[in-house]
């Protein structure tokens, strides 16, 4: 059995304490419990000796970063989503890169199910109201809508976009849906397979479920919007830059789109004062659609394994495919 204390690992941010107590034991930690992101200085002189680096998602690995790092065999990142990892540098260098699907799915998929209900039934705008003393008075923001017989159109029927339509049916939605690839279970899931452009034309509630890649940044763009049914509604749980959000901001400002509700924005972090926020058919939640105890734990976890496996030289339990 390797001998794995011979490693060093290092963290890009805090890590969950299972995750800091687990790795700790196995290998050489340098960890960052004190929250935020390691110090550039510091984490520059943490990469020179790194055999594996535990990413929390907040850094880019890129040729630039991995040239400050010559001993590094192994990287696993705390997320699903690795937009921020340059695939192609890594297996150039045979890094394998492990991330974290499936564990997360449900609860990004409830996120993401509270912003289709928050969207049909506003909720937020509600609560605003009421704080504001004034729940005796006409609501200035009318009545809400059904998501009973509404269609949904989701836009990547992964893992999570299936989780989402499951939820969805509970609450007597239509389900339409659009993937590279037509699912064969999808009679199964109860879910039908249309083109993009159907869906935009078919769908009351649009929720964006895919990777963000090459093909699919900015997708949501002008000509998308001008595709959509009269007062559709949008969410989004995948990447900002899915969306191109000059492009929303002028849908929600024309009443094209009735609303948008995101936990993903580009630029992110959105500014307190960006003008998407002026709109009162928005909300934003600050990226948390995997922000639940029990599943942070279950995604720090799999990182260690995946890093523990990896400098062990065996496949990681949820290795990135090579490109
Ligand atoms: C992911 O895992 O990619 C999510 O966006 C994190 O919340």
């Amino acid at each position: 059995m390797t001998n794995l204390k011979q490693y060093t690992v290092i963290a890009s941010g805090k890590m969950r304490d299972v995750a800091f107590e687990k790795l700790d034991a196995a290998v050489n930690l340098l960890g960052w419990q004190k929250g935020g992101r390691v110090p550039a200085e510091q984490f520059d002189e943490w990469l020179a000796k790194a055999d594996a680096l535990f990413s929390t998602g907040n850094i880019k690995i890129n040729e630039e970063l991995l040239a400050k790092a010559p001993n590094l065999k192994v990287i696993a990142q705390a997320s699903v989503g690795y937009d921020n990892i340059d695939i192609a540098a890594c297996n150039a260098r045979n890094i394998p890169v492990g991330n974290t699907p499936g564990v997360l799915v449900d609860a990004v998929a409830d996120l993401a199910y509270a912003l289709i209900l928050d969207s049909a039934r506003k909720i937020v705008l509600a609560y605003d109201h009421v704080k504001s003393g004034k729940w005796g008075e006409n609501k200035p923001f009318g009545l809400a809508t059904d998501l009973a017989h509404k269609t949904l159109g989701v836009v990547g029927m992964g893992d999570i976009g299936s989780a989402i339509a499951e939820r969805a049916k509970a609450s007597k939605m239509k389900i339409v849906y659009h993937n590279r690839n037509r699912r064969a279970d999808d009679e199964a899931l109860g879910a039908t397979y249309v083109t993009f452009d159907e869906l935009l034309a078919q769908a009351d509630f649009i929720v964006i479920a895919v990777t963000l890649n090459p093909t699919t940044k900015g997708m949501f763009n002008k000509e998308a919007f001008a595709k959509m049914k009269d007062g559709a509604r949008i969410v989004n749980i995948s990447r900002g830059a899915v969306i191109d959000t000059e492009a929303m901001y002028e849908a929600l400002l024309s009443g094209k789109l009735a609303h948008a509700a995101m936990d993903v924005t580009d630029p992110e972090p959105l500014p307190g004062d960006h003008k998407l926020l002026s709109l009162p058919n928005v909300t934003v939640t600050p990226h948390m659609a995997s922000a639940t105890t029990e599943t942070r734990d279950a995604m720090a976890l799999l990182t260690v394994d995946n890093i523990l496996a990896g400098l062990e030289g065996k496949p990681m339990p949820a290795q990135v495919k090579a490109k």
